[in-house]
């Protein structure tokens, strides 16, 4: 396995193009509203991204993906296609997934949004899913190992009786969208890659309310909880630094890790 560190001018392109991706979760969110469609949501982050940022929508045309921006409501883990037939309605849970990339780096992150009064389990599971990322982000520097993320995030989804989905992970990131070392969501504490200054990668886990099993929509994108039951995610894309980590796609909501105890 060939992990790649990036140099410091690599590193400052990652910022631009993680910045990116964050400030178009900021601008979607007031539009994340009961009545509106997610091809809708599609449309004016492609627009934003395309004109305003002048970069490009990773995720138009990968693989065949069809669409620049993924939606996953309520059952749907990730990969969701946006639609102009989904509308949100009241009690929805959305995760959406933006990636961009801006002079060949990419910047890749997601978060939940709400809507309308959604339930109990539905409003603890987006925030266990988040608080598990937010408790694997806080361990990352050098000499951590891949096992110790995997393994905070599992102990803790589990411990809040939920489940974390073992098809889908993080991966490293940069000129290439997915590219080597892969990071699961569970494990071994003590095991797999050391992790060294200069490596980017996504930590973004996909915690279920049930069971961690999944299945494939017949579209080939949409992954679904196999119950039925909810599925929430968050991503984010980090850089190892000397003593610890820098988020390249922090927003200006968010605060965890310079005031917040773990
Ligand atoms: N953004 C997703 C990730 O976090 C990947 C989406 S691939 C797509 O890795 F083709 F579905 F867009
Ligand atoms: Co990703
Ligand atoms: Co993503």
């Amino acid at each position: 396995m060939t992990v790649s560190i990036k140099t410091p001018e690599q590193i400052e392109k990652m910022r631009t193009a993680g910045r990116m991706a964050a400030e178009t979760l900021e601008m979607i969110t007031p539009y994340v509203k009961a009545g509106v469609s997610t091809g809708e949501l599609n449309r004016i982050c492609h627009d934003y991204i395309v004109k305003e940022l002048d970069a490009i929508p990773a995720p138009l045309n990968y693989n065949g993906f069809p669409k620049s921006i993924c939606t996953s409501i309520n059952n749907v883990i990730c990969h969701g296609i946006p639609d102009e037939e989904r509308i949100l309605k009241d009690g929805d849970i959305i995760n959406i997934d933006v990636t961009v990339i801006k002079d060949g780096f990419h910047g890749d992150t997601s978060k939940m949004f709400t809507i309308g009064k959604p339930s109990v389990v539905a409003t603890r599971l987006i925030h266990v899913a988040q608080e598990s990322m937010y408790k694997a982000i806080r361990l990352v520097k050098p000499g951590v190992r891949l096992g110790d993320i995997g393994a905070v995030i599992q102990k803790y989804a589990e411990g809040e009786r939920f489940s974390v989905v073992r098809e889908y992970c993080g991966h490293g990131i940069g000129e290439v969208f997915h590219e080597e070392p892969q990071v699961l969501h569970y494990g071994k504490a003590n095991t797999g890659l050391k992790l060294a200054q200069g490596m980017t990668f996504t930590i973004e886990p996909m915690i279920n309310q049930g069971r961690r099993e999944t299945r494939l929509l017949p579209d080939k994108w949409t992954v679904v909880t196999k119950d039925r039951k909810l599925s929430a995610q968050w991503e984010h894309t980090l850089v190892v630094t000397e003593t610890g980590y820098e988020v390249l796609t922090l927003r200006s909501e968010e605060n965890f890790g310079r005031t917040e105890a773990d």
